[in-house]
C-alpha cells in the first residue's frame, strides 16, 4: 500500500518535472520526429520552461513531450530560459505540426505564439522572461478536433534578430493556417532554434 502511493506520488512527480538536460530536451525532439516535421535542426543550447499555472493545482513546467489535458493548457503559459549567455532579445515560436491530425497535415502548421523582444529581467537570477511589446501572435490554447491523435505543440527559442521587429510576413491579421516557422525563421534570420520544449494534447472528450 505505501509503496504503490509512493510509486504513484514518484511518477506523477516524473510526469510534471520540467527539463533538466539538453540531451534529454534533444532525444525527446529527436523521438518524435520534431526537428525533421518542422524542418529545422534541433540542437538546443539552453533550456525553455514553459509554464501553465492552474486554477486549484500546482503550475505545471513542461518536460518535453509531456501529455497534458486541454483544460491545463489554458495559459498563456509563462516563459524562462536556462543557460543563456545573453539578456536577449529573444523570439518565441509555439506551432501545432499536426492539423489536422498527425496523419494528415494539410493545413498545418498552426502557429499557437508568436512573439519577440523577450529578455531576462535579471541575468544573474533565474527569473522569467518578459517582452515589452504585444505579440505578433497571442497565445492560443490547443484545441485539437476529434477524431484525431494527439498533436504535438512545439515551442521554440530563437536569438532576435535585427529584422524581426520591421517584418511584415506575419502580422494580426495574417491566418495563423498553413505557418511554416522554418520558412519564417529563414527569412527573418533568425537561425535555428536555440531552445525549446513540446507537449501532447489530445481533443478533450
Ligand atoms: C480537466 O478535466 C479533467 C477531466 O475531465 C478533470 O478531472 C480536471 O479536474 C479538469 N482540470 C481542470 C484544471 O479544469
Ligand atoms: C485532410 O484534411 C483536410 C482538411 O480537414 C480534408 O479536407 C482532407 O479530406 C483530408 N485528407 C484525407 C486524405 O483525409
Ligand atoms: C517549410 O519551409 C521549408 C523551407 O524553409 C520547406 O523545406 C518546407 O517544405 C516547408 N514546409 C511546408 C509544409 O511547406
Amino acid at each position: 500500500m505505501r509503496l504503490s502511493i509512493f510509486i504513484a506520488f514518484a511518477s506523477s512527480a516524473l510526469a510534471l518535472a520540467q527539463d533538466t538536460s539538453l540531451a534529454e530536451v534533444k532525444k525527446a525532439f529527436d523521438d518524435a520526429h520534431v526537428p525533421k516535421d518542422i524542418n529545422l535542426m534541433f540542437e538546443p543550447e539552453v533550456l525553455l520552461e514553459v509554464t501553465f499555472t492552474q486554477p486549484a493545482a500546482k503550475p505545471i513546467t513542461l518536460r518535453a513531450g509531456v501529455q497534458l489535458l486541454r483544460n491545463e493548457t489554458v495559459g498563456p503559459p509563462t516563459y524562462n530560459v536556462i543557460g543563456a549567455s545573453s539578456e536577449g532579445p529573444f523570439v518565441i515560436a509555439v506551432v501545432d505540426p499536426d492539423v489536422p491530425t498527425p496523419q494528415n497535415t494539410s493545413i498545418a502548421q498552426i502557429r499557437h505564439f508568436l512573439g519577440g523582444n523577450f529578455y531576462r529581467m535579471n541575468p544573474k537570477a533565474p527569473t522569467l522572461l518578459y517582452n515589452n511589446t504585444p505579440a505578433v501572435s497571442e497565445y492560443l490554447q490547443p484545441s485539437p478536433r476529434a477524431p484525431s491523435d494527439a498533436h504535438r505543440y512545439i515551442f521554440l527559442l530563437f536569438r532576435q534578430s535585427e529584422e524581426f521587429n520591421k517584418q511584415t510576413l506575419v502580422t494580426a491579421t495574417t491566418s495563423i493556417e498553413h505557418f511554416n516557422i522554418s520558412s519564417f525563421a529563414s527569412a527573418l534570420k533568425l537561425g535555428q532554434p536555440i531552445g525549446g520544449t513540446f507537449m501532447m494534447v489530445a481533443p478533450q472528450v
